[in-house]
């Protein structure tokens, strides 16, 4: 695989997946990205400009798709609206770039019969109990509960619909949360990492014990590239480093690294449908294409990121008031 459009590259995972397959490899890398809020073209500084291009540009632009889609030998598709909290205040451009913007990219893939992967989210198959020992599978029942997970539910049933009726070349991947670097203030690890270095409490919904599955996303990026290489074209591949944490863990763990005690967060308004837990099989993965996570020290995962985080303030300064401007109106 010589040429890769990536869209979404400007983004948290996007630019963390641009980095990891231009280290690993010689391929040449377009990324497509809006830069909405969410996107920031400075988590892509260092590459090797003969290798690299950066395009401005709107998924659901069908025009600039099918002639960006027309050169590459494969789409590796991150962009959406990402966050849950977002879409309960708007769901507009949910609708607009998780369903219309994967509609136009798998239009042009089908068309110039590009190999087409689709990045996706755990969250499609709403959430689990907390007491019980269940996991996510590649066949578990879709049952989104957000507007978010609902379009990217939508999404992943187009893909699926394009390959069985067009022959599409797709894989889908549903990871579950991803942490590490450049991820937006607006997200849990680093709006409490901030938090903390701003001299404020950490923020936990609710009760603080909902469980999600971390991963760090370089493992993430891992997965995705064997995904593109060796992945069944039709597949859908979960995931998962089998990472579980309640929130109120990960706020205590956070809260030991800068030295503070460990009750030291506020407990705040709840998120309306918050779902309780998420949690990731990935055995087919494992099994299948010989994937297996390399940062599975979440402590110490966790102790890199906020390191980061306290090295790289230029990065997320810019978001951090608006962000909080605009929780403080949610009553988060
Ligand atoms: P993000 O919000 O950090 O980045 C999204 C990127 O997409 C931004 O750069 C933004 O500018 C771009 N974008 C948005 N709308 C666009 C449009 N219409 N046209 C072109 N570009 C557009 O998101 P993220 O956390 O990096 O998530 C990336 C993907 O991974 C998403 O598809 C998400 O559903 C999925 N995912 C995320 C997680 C997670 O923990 N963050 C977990 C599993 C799956
Ligand atoms: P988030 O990073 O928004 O990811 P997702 O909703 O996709 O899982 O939130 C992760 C968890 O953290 C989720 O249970 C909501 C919770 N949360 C807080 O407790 N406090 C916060 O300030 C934020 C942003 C999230």
């Amino acid at each position: 695989m010589q040429r890769i459009l990536v869209t979404g590259g400007a983004g948290f995972i996007g630019c963390n997946f641009v980095h990891y397959i231009m280290e690993h490899g010689s391929v040449h890398v377009t990324v497509l990205d809006k830069l909405t809020y969410a996107g920031n073209e400075s988590s892509l500084v260092g590459l090797p400009p003969e290798r690299f291009e950066f395009i401005k540009g709107d998924i659901c632009d069908s025009v600039l798709v099918d002639r960006l889609t027309a050169s590459v030998d494969a789409v590796v598709h991150f962009a959406a609206e990402s966050h849950n909290d977002n879409s309960l205040q708007d769901p507009r451009p949910f609708m607009d770039t998780n369903l219309l913007g994967t509609y136009t990219l798998i239009e042009a893939a089908r068309k110039h019969g590009t190999r087409f992967h689709h990045i996706s989210t755990d969250e499609v198959y709403g959430d689990l109990a907390l007491d019980e020992p269940t996991r996510f599978t590649e066949d578990s029942v879709y049952r989104p509960t957000s507007p978010y997970s609902a379009t990217k539910a939508g999404s992943d049933l187009l893909v699926r619909a394009w390959v069985r009726s067009f022959g599409l070349r797709a894989t889908i991947s549903n990871c579950s949360n991803n942490y590490g670097p450049y991820q937006h203030v607006e997200k849990f690890i680093p709006r409490q990492i901030t938090n903390l270095l701003d001299g404020h409490r950490p923020r936990l919904y609710g009760k603080g014990l909902n469980v999600r599955d971390w991963i760090h996303v370089e493992d993430h990026s891992s997965a995705v590239a064997a995904i593109l290489e060796r992945g069944r074209i039709g597949e859908t591949y979960l995931i998962g480093a089998d990472g579980e944490q309640s929130n109120r863990t990960v706020v205590e763990k956070l809260l030991h690294l800068v030295g503070q005690p460990s009750d030291a967060y506020d407990l705040v308004t709840d998120r309306p449908g918050h779902d309780l837990r998420y949690a990731i099989d990935s055995t087919k993965l494992r099994r299948e294409l010989g994937w297996r996570p390399l940062f599975e020290d979440f402590d110490a995962g966790l102790a890199a990121t906020v390191q980061w985080y306290q090295e790289n303030e230029d990065w997320w300064r810019p978001q951090k008031a608006e962000t909080e401007v605009k929780y403080a109106g949610q009553g988060h």
